[in-house]
C-alpha cells in the first residue's frame, strides 16, 4: 500500500472480526508509529495493549456518558490505551512552560503520534478507532497509571468487519488559504 492509498483509505473501524492480533504485528506497529515527529523529540506517547477480556470489559464499562464506545471497545481484540508521560512536550527541563500553549504541546505530540498508529494499523490491515469519550479517571484507576501518566485516547483495534464509506471531506479550497 502506497502512502496516497494509505491515508485515504484509513476509515474508523467499529466492527471487528473475531481474530486476534499477534504480539509481533503489535510491536510492527508500535516501532512504524515511534517514527511520528514530537516537541524536542521527546516522544511523550506510551501506549498499553489491553488484550484481557476482564480487563477490556472493565474498562468498557467506564464510558458513561456514551456507552456505544464501550461496546466497541468490548468486542474488539485489543484496546490500546494512548497515555502520554506529563511534563516532557512543551516543557523545558527546568519544568516552566516553552511557550504560551503551556501544557497544550502534550496532546499535540499525542495526537500526532496516534494518527501515526492509525496509519500503521491500516497498512497492517488493522482497523482502529480512535476514542475521546470516556470516563478518563476510573479508566486511569482501572489501569493503575502512575501519576506521571495521563490517559490521552482510547483505540480499540482489530481486523476489520466492516468498510464503511468515507465521510465527506472538505475540499482543498475550503482548507487552504495562500498568500
Ligand atoms: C480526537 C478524536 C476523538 C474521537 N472520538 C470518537 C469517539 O469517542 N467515538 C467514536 O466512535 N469515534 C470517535 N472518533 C472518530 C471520528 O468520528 C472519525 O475520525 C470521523 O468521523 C472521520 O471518520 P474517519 O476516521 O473514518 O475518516 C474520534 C476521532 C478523533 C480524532
Amino acid at each position: 500500500m502506497d502512502f496516497k492509498e494509505c491515508i485515504e483509505t484509513r476509515r474508523s473501524i467499529r466492527s471487528f472480526e473475531d481474530k486476534p492480533i499477534s504480539d509481533d504485528v503489535l510491536k510492527e506497529i508500535i516501532t512504524e508509529a515511534s517514527f511520528a515527529p514530537s516537541w524536542k523529540n521527546t516522544q511523550c506517547a506510551r501506549y498499553i495493549a489491553v488484550k484481557d477480556p476482564e480487563l477490556k470489559a472493565k474498562i468498557g464499562k467506564c464510558t458513561s456518558a456514551y456507552p456505544h464506545n464501550g461496546e466497541i471497545m468490548a468486542s474488539a481484540p485489543v484496546v490500546v490505551c494512548v497515555t502520554a508521560l506529563k511534563s516532557r512536550s512543551g516543557f523545558e527541563r527546568d519544568g516552566s512552560y516553552s511557550t504560551d500553549r503551556e501544557n497544550g504541546w502534550t496532546m499535540f505530540d499525542t495526537g500526532v503520534a496516534t494518527y501515526g498508529f492509525t496509519l500503521a494499523c491500516h497498512e497492517h490491515g488493522i482497523g482502529s478507532v480512535i476514542m475521546g469519550i470516556f470516563d478518563r479517571d476510573d479508566i486511569e484507576k482501572v489501569l493503575e497509571l502512575p501519576e506521571e501518566r495521563e490517559l490521552v485516547c482510547i483505540v480499540p483495534i482489530g481486523y476489520p468487519a466492516e468498510s464503511p464509506a468515507c465521510p465527506k471531506r472538505k475540499t482543498a479550497d475550503d482548507l487552504l488559504t495562500i498568500i
